[in-house]
C-alpha cells in the first residue's frame, strides 16, 4: 500500500503541473498523450482503490456523482456588481469622483468577461468550496461543476486560506462546438457562450459540466490580510504566483486618459480575442485608496464597468404592423427581413408610437439599424437614409382602427393613439384573453384561437357570455374534440368560484392592477359594498392613486357593468373575498421584503403571474427602477427600466433565470 500510496502522490503532482502548464499558462512541456497516459493510470488506481480517491485529485476534473440540487450558501461577504458607464463623459465624471475623495490615483484597465462571476474558497491551499453569485447574498454551491474547469487550481502553491473571486467562461472554440453538438442532435442551440456557460454550471451532473469546457480568469480577493498585495496589480501577480488564471490584458494606466486609450483599443480588438468581453472594468489601482472610498449598497466606488455600445446591425423594414390593445392603444410594430443581432434572431421590433416613427423618419422598405437595447430588447435606432429605395412614403397612422373601423383619436397628453369604441372587436378580444388569464379567471384552455372563434361566431360578445357556453356552442369549432369540451367546460365551472380579486382584476378596469385588486376585494370583501364605494373613500387607500379612485368609481357606475355583473351572478359566479390575506401570505426567504421589478414581456408566463408568484414569496413588486430595487427581471420588450437597472448596477435576471430560480425552489 506504501508503493501505491507514494505512486499516486506522484500522479496528482504530474498530473496537477501538467494541467497548470496546459491551462493557466498555455505552455505545455508534456504531450497530451503523456497526460492522457497518467490520467488513465490515476482513474484505473482509483476504481481499483476508492478510498485513494480525495477531493483533490485530478480525476475529478471529469466529473463525478450527478447531484438532486445545488445547497445555497450565504457569501462570506456579498457579491456585489460595478455601477456602469457608457461613455466618455460617465467616465470622466467617475474619474472626478476618484480625484476628489482620493486625489491623484493610477487605474487598473481589466477586460469584462462576459461569463459569470464565481467565488472559490480555499482552506490551508486547498480549494473546499465554489458558489455562484446567486442574488449576491447567498449563492449555490457549483464545487463539483467548478473543479472540472481544469484552469481552476485544486491545490494552491501555497497553504493559504482565502476567497478569490472570477468569472467563469465559454471560450467561443468550445461554444461552436457545444452548438455544432446540438445541432447535429437537432436540439436547440445557445444563443451565446454566457448563456452557455450558464447552462454549464447549473448542470446537476458535474460529468456533463465537464464535457463543456469552460474557462475561468479570476480578478479580485476579498480580504488581503493573507496576502503580501497592496494595490490590485500585486493582487493579479500574487494570484498568477499562486497557480491562478488571471486576464493578462490588463494595464496599469496612471490617467482617465490613459483609460480611454484603452478602451478604444480594446473597442477595435475585442472580436479577436478567443472569448467573448462586454466592456471594460476600471479599478483604483492602490488598496488603501480603494478603502478609503468603500462602497454603495450595491458597488464598490473604486471601480466602473464601461459596456461597449449594442452591436447594430443592418436590416429591411418590410412592414409595419398594428396590434390593438385591450384598452384600445394602436402599437405600431416594425416586420423586420430576419437578422442575427448579438446571439439572437430578431424580425420584430416595437416602434411605439407614431411620434417615434415620425421623428426617425421611418418607413417601410428603408434599411434600418438595429440593435438590442440592453443586448435583450429589439429596437429600430435609425434608417439609413443613403440607402433609401425610391418611392417610399412618410408612414402615416391610420386615422380609423384597422380592426372595427371607429376613428381613433389621441388622448390629450399622451402620445398613443387609440380606438375608443367599446365595441371594437380587437380590444373585446383582448379583453376576453385577460378576463380568463391565469391571474384573473385562470380557465385553463381558453386561448386566443378559440375566443377569437367564438367571437367570430358571435357566441360571446362580453365576459359573462363564457358562462352561458354549451357542449353544442363549443364542438363545432376547429380542433375541438368531445374531451376537449368537457376539460375546457369544467375549466368555466370551477372558475365561477374564483375569489373577488380575480374577478375585479379580471374585468380589466383601467389602472386596476392585480396588487389594487387584491387590496380592495380584502377591504370591501363583497361586490355590493364596492359598488357603493365612493372616490373620497378610495384615494384614502394606501396602494389606490386618484387615476384608479376615478376610473373604478366610473366603471361601477355604467349601468352596462351593473347588467354585466347581474348576467355573471345569475349564472353562479362568485362576488365575495374568499382568498388568502396578503398578510397572512408566508414568504420565501431569498425573495422576502425584496423590491422587484418586472418589465419586459415574459415568454413562458405573464408579467401579472410572475408578479403573483412574487408576492407570494414575500416580495414587493414595484413599477420603477431606483436605488432601493433589488432585482429586475426582464422579459423580451423591456426598454429605459432595463437601461435604468444597468446604469445603477441592479441586479437583472432574463426570464429563464427567473424560471430556473422557480423550479429549483420547487426541488427543495
Ligand atoms: S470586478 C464588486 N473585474 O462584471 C464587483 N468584474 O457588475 C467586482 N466581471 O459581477 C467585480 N470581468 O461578474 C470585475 N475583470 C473583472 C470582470 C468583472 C467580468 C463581471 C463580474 C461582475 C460584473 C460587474
Amino acid at each position: 500500500m506504501g508503493e501505491l500510496n507514494k505512486r499516486v502522490a506522484t500522479l496528482h503532482q504530474l498530473l496537477h503541473q501538467y494541467n497548470y502548464e496546459y491551462h493557466v499558462q498555455d505552455h505545455p512541456s508534456v504531450p497530451d498523450a503523456e497526460y492522457d497516459q497518467l490520467l488513465a493510470e490515476l482513474i484505473h488506481i482509483e476504481e481499483k482503490h476508492p478510498e485513494l480517491r480525495t477531493a483533490d485529485s485530478p480525476t475529478v476534473r471529469v466529473g463525478g456523482q450527478a447531484q438532486s440540487t445545488f445547497n445555497k450558501v450565504q457569501h462570506d461577504t456579498p457579491m456585489l456588481s460595478l455601477g456602469n458607464a457608457f461613455n466618455e463623459e460617465d467616465l470622466r465624471r467617475f474619474d472626478q469622483r476618484v480625484r476628489e475623495a482620493v486625489g491623484a490615483v493610477t487605474y487598473m484597465c481589466e477586460l469584462k468577461i462576459d461569463g459569470l462571476a464565481v467565488s472559490l474558497k480555499y482552506v490551508n491551499g486547498r480549494f473546499v468550496q465554489g458558489l455562484t453569485r446567486g442574488d449576491g447574498t447567498i449563492g449555490e454551491d457549483i464545487t463539483e461543476n467548478l473543479k472540472t474547469i481544469y484552469a481552476i487550481p485544486l491545490t494552491l502553491k501555497s497553504p493559504i486560506s482565502f476567497e478569490v473571486r472570477g468569472e467563469a467562461f465559454m471560450p467561443r472554440s468550445s461554444f461552436l462546438h457545444l452548438n455544432e453538438m446540438k445541432k447535429k442532435n437537432e436540439e436547440q442551440p445557445f444563443a451565446n457562450p454566457r448563456n452557455a456557460a450558464a447552462g454549464s454550471l447549473r448542470q446537476l451532473d458535474s460529468k456533463l459540466a465537464a464535457a463543456r469546457k469552460l474557462d475561468i480568469f479570476l480578478y479580485s480577493i476579498n480580504d488581503f490580510t493573507e496576502l503580501e498585495a497592496t494595490s490590485q496589480s500585486e493582487a493579479l501577480d500574487e494570484l498568477d504566483a499562486l497557480g491562478f488564471k488571471t486576464n493578462q490584458e490588463r494595464r496599469e494606466v496612471t490617467s482617465i486618459d490613459g483609460v480611454l486609450d484603452y478602451i478604444a483599443y480594446w473597442t477595435e480588438h475585442r472580436e479577436k480575442l478567443p472569448y467573448d468581453i462586454d466592456g471594460i472594468v476600471i479599478k483604483v489601482n492602490d488598496i488603501d485608496h480603494q478603502d478609503e472610498m468603500g462602497f454603495t449598497q450595491k458597488s464598490p466606488r473604486w471601480a466602473i464597468a464601461y459596456k461597449f455600445p449594442a452591436e447594430e446591425v443592418v436590416s429591411t423594414l418590410q412592414n409595419i404592423e398594428l396590434s390593438i390593445g385591450r384598452t384600445g392603444v394602436v402599437t405600431p410594430t416594425a416586420v423586420l427581413e430576419p437578422v442575427r443581432v448579438a446571439g439572437t434572431t430578431v424580425s420584430r421590433a416595437s416602434l411605439h408610437n407614431e411620434d417615434l416613427i415620425h421623428d426617425k423618419d421611418i418607413r417601410i422598405g428603408d434599411s434600418v439599424v438595429v440593435k438590442k437595447a440592453g443586448d435583450i430588447i429589439p429596437e429600430v435606432v435609425r434608417v439609413v437614409i443613403e440607402r433609401r429605395p425610391k418611392g417610399t412614403k412618410t408612414y402615416h397612422m391610420p386615422t380609423h382602427c384597422p380592426s372595427c373601423n371607429h376613428e381613433l383619436v389621441r388622448i390629450e397628453g399622451e402620445v398613443a393613439l387609440r380606438c375608443i369604441n367599446p365595441k371594437c372587436q380587437a380590444q373585446l378580444v383582448e379583453g376576453l384573453i385577460h378576463f380568463v388569464s391565469r391571474q384573473a379567471m385562470n380557465i385553463d384552455g381558453l386561448g386566443t384561437k378559440i375566443i377569437e372563434q367564438l367571437y367570430e361566431h358571435e357566441l360571446i360578445r362580453d365576459v359573462a357570455d363564457i358562462f352561458y357556453l354549451t357542449q353544442e356552442d363549443l364542438l363545432p369549432l376547429e380542433r375541438m374534440g368531445e374531451k376537449k369540451v368537457q376539460n375546457l367546460l369544467s375549466a368555466i365551472e370551477a372558475s365561477k368560484q374564483r375569489s373577488l380579486e380575480h374577478l375585479l382584476f379580471g374585468l380589466g378596469i383601467r389602472h386596476l392592477g392585480v396588487k389594487a385588486s387584491q387590496v380592495l376585494a380584502e377591504k370591501y370583501e363583497t361586490m355590493e359594498r364596492l359598488l357603493a364605494v365612493t372616490e373620497e373613500e378610495l384615494v384614502t387607500i394606501h396602494d389606490v392613486g386618484e387615476k384608479l379612485a376615478q376610473s373604478f368609481v366610473t366603471y361601477m357606475a355604467n349601468k352596462d357593468i351593473r347588467a354585466l355583473l347581474d348576467k355573471l351572478t345569475a349564472q353562479g359566479v362568485n362576488m365575495t373575498f374568499t382568498g388568502q390575506k396578503l398578510s397572512q401570505v408566508e414568504g420565501h426567504p431569498d425573495f422576502q421584503g425584496k423590491t422587484i421589478v418586472l418589465t419586459g414581456k415574459l415568454q413562458q408566463m405573464t408579467r401579472s403571474e410572475a408578479s403573483q408568484w412574487l408576492k407570494q414569496q414575500g416580495a414587493k413588486v414595484t413599477n420603477s427602477v431606483t436605488r432601493s430595487t433589488d432585482l429586475v427581471i426582464v422579459g423580451v420588450d423591456a426598454g429605459s427600466k432595463l437601461v435604468k437597472a444597468e446604469t445603477l448596477g441592479t441586479p437583472i435576471w432574463n426570464e429563464q433565470d427567473f424560471i430556473d430560480k422557480q423550479s429549483e425552489m420547487s426541488e427543495v
